[in-house]
C-alpha cells in the first residue's frame, strides 16, 4: 500500500503533459504512475467481486441503451472509500490542478472505471463526447495487463478528427497512460484475444444547464 504523501506527477511531468495536449491534443505515456501504485490498481481490479461489474452502456441518460453491436465490456466504477482507488484519485487530483493551472481548461471533477474485456470483446469506434452535449473535455486510459503481446489483440486505434487513417496504435501494457481531447479524437478497441484491464476516465467541466448545475457538486 502507498504511503498518501508520494507524489505521483511531477512539475516536468505536467508540463510536458499539457505542452502535448496544446499542440496535438493527445499525449501517451509508457509507464506513467509509480510501480506499486500499478500493481496495487492491477491487483484491485483482477479482484473485484463478479457482481461489482456491470454491462457497459453507450449513450446518457435518455439515450442509454446496453448495445453489444457497439462495446462488449464490462465496467466497475472506482471511489474514493477504497485505499487503492482513493491513491489513484489523489494523482489524479494533482494532473487535473496542474493542467488547469497550464491549460486553463476549468476542469472540476474526474470520474472513472474499471473496464473489462473478456476474450472475444471490443468497443466499436467511437467518440466519448459530441460537442456542446457533454461535459467530458478530458478522455484517461491506464492499462493495467502484464506483458502484453501483439496477437493478444485489444489494441487502442486512435483515429484523427478527420480521416479513416488511424494515427496511433497502443498496445494496453501494464501502466501506459494514454490522455486526449474526448470531443475530438474517435477511437476504438479492436477484439481482444484475452482478458484486458484498465482503468478508464474522464475529466469533466461543470456545465450549467437550464439553470442547473451539471455535474451537481
Ligand atoms: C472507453 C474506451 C478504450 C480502451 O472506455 O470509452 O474507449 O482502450 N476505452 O479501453
Ligand atoms: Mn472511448
Amino acid at each position: 500500500m502507498l504511503p498518501p504523501e508520494i507524489i505521483e506527477f511531477d512539475d516536468a511531468s505536467i508540463d510536458n503533459i499539457a505542452d502535448a495536449l496544446k499542440q496535438r491534443g493527445y499525449i501517451i505515456l509508457p509507464k506513467a504512475l509509480s510501480a506499486d501504485l500499478l500493481d496495487d490498481l492491477q491487483c484491485r481490479g483482477k479482484n473485484l467481486p463478479k457482481e461489482q461489474w456491470h454491462r457497459a452502456g453507450v449513450g446518457r441518460h435518455k439515450n442509454y441503451q446496453q448495445n453489444e453491436e457497439i462495446r462488449a465490456d464490462k465496467i466497475c466504477w472506482i471511489s474514493a472509500d477504497n485505499s487503492t482507488e482513493s491513491a489513484f484519485f489523489l494523482a489524479m487530483e494533482t494532473l487535473r490542478l496542474g493542467l488547469n493551472r497550464r491549460l486553463y481548461l476549468g476542469l472540476f471533477d474526474f470520474e472513472c472505471h474499471f473496464s473489462s474485456y473478456a476474450k472475444g470483446a471490443y468497443y466499436r469506434k467511437h467518440l466519448d463526447a459530441l460537442k456542446g452535449q457533454s461535459n467530458r473535455v478530458l478522455s484517461l486510459i491506464l492499462y493495467l495487463n502484464t506483458q502484453w503481446q501483439a496477437t493478444d489483440g485489444g489494441a487502442l486505434l486512435l483515429y484523427p478528427q478527420q480521416g479513416g487513417e488511424p494515427i496511433q496504435k497502443i498496445m494496453p501494457e501494464l501502466g501506459t497512460l494514454v490522455l486526449f481531447l474526448s470531443e475530438t479524437f474517435p477511437h476504438e478497441v479492436l477484439e481482444s484475444q484475452r482478458q484486458r484491464l484498465s482503468l478508464t476516465g474522464w475529466f469533466r467541466i461543470n456545465n450549467s444547464k437550464e439553470d442547473r448545475i451539471d455535474p451537481p457538486n
